[in-house]
């Protein structure tokens, strides 16, 4: 029953990246492998995880970040998707402590003190991959075109910050230290840039 959940919110994400994308289909298929990869790691160590959980949380945390931003809110995104998720979830027979552990990986997705459970935390994680992976990076660049350089290269490395300070697994630190530190690289290069004139 939970396979057809994730069909649900997969579809819908999907759907809604070609309505009006962004998020671009890869800041779903990019942290999607990045969590997987992950919960394969901890359970290697023993760690319990439910990868259903974490499937339905990667497809639904940012789910409403395109219809946010065209209505200029941002900021509401979680709270949106959130509310998207819930009326996703109130037609699915997902069990009620399946449904509170998805809605803590929406809500919880850009870092908290204290995680709701390992699912949430491995969403977190999974979400840095976005800005602080070289490949993210240049999903970014790709998709976000209509923004002029300069600009682009100071939005990323506001993220490219945010995302790394919002990691908490050192298998994820040490994955992309060495791709931060080459993305912090470019943009201080592309802040000298050699172009006289536009
Ligand atoms: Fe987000």
């Amino acid at each position: 029953m939970m396979k057809n959940f994730l069909e649900v919110a997969k579809d819908f994400a999907y759907t809604e990246c070609a309505r009006v994308g962004p998020p671009p289909r890869q800041h779903i298929d990019l942290p999607m492998g990045a969590a997987l990869k992950l919960a394969k790691e901890l359970e290697s160590k023993g760690q319990l995880v439910n990868t259903n959980i974490v499937r339905a949380g990667i497809c639904l945390m940012d789910c409403m970040i395109g219809e946010a931003l065209e209505q200029g809110r941002l900021e509401d995104h979680v709270k949106m998707s959130l509310e998207k998720a819930n009326e996703l979830m109130a037609q699915s027979d997902v069990g009620e402590e399946a449904k509170e552990n998805i809605r803590h990986c929406i809500l919880e997705h850009h870092g908290v003190k204290k995680f709701y459970s390992i699912e949430s935390e491995i969403c977190c994680n999974a979400d840095c991959y976005k800005f602080a992976s070289v490949e993210g990076f240049i999903y970014a660049f790709r998709n976000l075109s209509d923004i002029p350089e300069k600009k682009l290269a100071g939005l990323l490395r506001e993220k490219l910050e945010e995302k790394w300070n919002a990691l908490t697994f050192d298998f994820c630190k040490d994955e992309l230290r060495p791709q931060y530190e080459i993305i912090k690289k470019i943009l201080r290069y592309l802040d000298n840039s050699l172009v006289v004139e536009k």
